[in-house]
């Protein structure tokens, strides 16, 4: 569904992706597991074409999507979440996500997202500003998730969000995924969550893979080790 073969990222004369590829099957979910710095946040950006690649090629669904600006890569498909979840602070919840079916013929949220996120429903007419770290985590999976992406993209959701809510996040999106069947990218560096919802584990390094492994065979204190260092 997504191919990203020989991704390189550059901040000026700073190389911070260096010659990434990977592939996210159909209905797969891939965790993206590294500590603060080691590029996390700059391979998804680029992904979805909120930063440049200096060379490399990203497609989605067999369409070469790497050139193209933000906009089209979600209209072809791709759905991003950001770090620290970006919400507008004074639209009201459901205003929030109606900013994500621009692309959308039919401009009503959808019930299925109500339905996986009660909380939303419950806080429609509330400000986004209002709402706690994980109900604002939850609005703006519900934002991405109106475009109706194929791959779906998530930048350290669990960040600043109680273990408990970080259970509920997980088990929405594995609902979710069952239902709606996207595929799944997400950095995290919380390893529970990971394994609650990855099929597959990449560790980055400053910039590059060093380890990749399928849930099924994962060394869990390997990926706790890089991730402790
Ligand atoms: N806007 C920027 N300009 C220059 N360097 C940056 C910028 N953003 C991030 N970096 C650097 O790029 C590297 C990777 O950062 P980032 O992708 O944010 O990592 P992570 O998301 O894994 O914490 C770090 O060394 C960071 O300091
Ligand atoms: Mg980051």
């Amino acid at each position: 569904m997504l191919k990203v073969s020989g991704l390189n990222v550059y901040y000026g004369e700073s190389h911070v992706i260096r010659d990434v590829a990977f592939d996210v099957a159909e209905g797969e979910t891939v965790a993206i597991m590294g500590r603060n710095g080691m590029g996390k946040s700059t391979l998804l950006k680029s992904l979805i074409g909120m930063l440049p690649a200096r060379s490399g090629e990203i497609s989605l669904g067999g369409d070469l999507i790497s050139g193209r600006p933000s906009f089209a890569r979600v209209a072809a498909g791709m759905g991003f979440v950001p770090q620290g979840r970006m919400i507008f602070p004074y639209l009201t919840v459901e205003e929030n996500i109606l900013t994500g079916m621009e692309n959308v013929v039919d401009k009503t949220v959808p019930a299925y997202v109500y339905d996986v996120f009660p909380v939303l429903a419950e806080m429609k007419t509330r400000r986004g500003g209002n709402l706690s770290g994980g109900q604002q985590q939850q609005l703006a999976i519900a934002r991405a998730l109106v475009s109706n992406p194929k791959v779906l993209i998530l930048d350290e959701p669990t960040e600043g969000i109680q273990p408990s809510i970080i259970k509920d996040i997980a088990q929405a999106l594995n609902r979710l995924k069952t239902d709606r069947g996207f595929s799944l990218v997400v950095s995290e560096q919380v390893l529970s969550f990971a394994v609650d919802v990855a099929d597959r584990f990449l560790i980055i390094e400053k910039g590059e893979f060093v380890y990749e492994g399928p849930k099924e065979t994962v060394d869990q204190a390997r990926i706790h080790s890089y991730l402790t260092i």
